[in-house]
């Protein structure tokens, strides 16, 4: 999977790309990240990407001109292009599930008080991680991101993300490791047994009763999908 990125704060992601399993999944040529500087494109002489908007009231709004011109040079015929907007469709584990089967995603981070309107029409989906506003799209495309990576082959064990939180509706089971027990908290006797069955068992009834306890909604079928 390649995956572009446009953005007005390219150092934002330096950390991002070199850490922890994205880093591995670069270098182990799973994916492939680019981060564009959206500046690089604007025809300004000043580098200009944004300017006050029609009709007064708000603060600075990003030009259409550098980021169209961003993705016509970057677009192919499997492109899909995503849109960071809190105005956008929920973000999901079945969103990125999906997202994950794409050959090469195109993100479009917005900035200051929005982006021109008309940005709008390039984009293939509209996805907000939350409704809450941040300061820029920069977060939520890493997290995008993150959550994508994270799926492909190879990067981690298929065993370690089948059993993750909202698959099948359910939160994750509870995990333990060493020691057996610390300040007075024991690790549950079942995982210690060596019974695989009584220990599938077991893990089941917790992600349930964790699910029915703090995401009932979940269990309603409302949110995932
Ligand atoms: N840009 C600002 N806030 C956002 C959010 N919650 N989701 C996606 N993009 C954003």
């Amino acid at each position: 999977m390649k995956i572009d990125i446009l953005t007005i704060f390219p150092e934002m992601f330096d950390g991002f790309l070199k850490t922890s399993i994205i880093k591995r999944a670069l270098d182990n040529n799973k994916v492939e990240i680019k981060i564009h500087d959206i500046r690089n494109y604007s025809k300004d002489p000043h580098k200009k990407v944004d300017d006050y908007g029609y009709g007064g009231g708000r603060g600075m709004v990003l030009m259409p001109q550098p980021i169209f011109d961003a993705v016509d040079d970057i677009k192919t015929d499997s492109s899909k292009i995503i849109l960071m907007t809190p105005q956008g469709k929920p973000y999901k584990q079945s969103v990125a599930y999906d997202l994950s089967k794409e050959k090469h995603l195109i993100l479009i981070c917005g900035h200051y008080e929005g982006f021109d309107e008309r940005i709008r029409t390039l984009a293939d989906i509209e996805i907000s991680i939350g409704d809450y506003v941040l300061t820029g799209g920069e977060l939520p495309s890493m997290v995008i991101t993150d959550s994508i990576v994270r799926l492909l082959d190879g990067v981690i064990e298929e065993e370690s993300h089948i059993n993750d939180s909202f698959n099948n509706n359910l939160l994750d089971y509870p995990v333990y490791t060493k020691p057996v027990e610390y300040r007075g908290m024991k690790v549950p006797e079942v995982l210690l047994s060596g019974h695989h069955a009584k220990i599938k068992k077991y893990r089941e009834e917790e992600a349930l009763k964790k699910t029915k306890n703090r995401r009932p909604d979940l269990l309603e079928g409302e949110t995932n999908e």
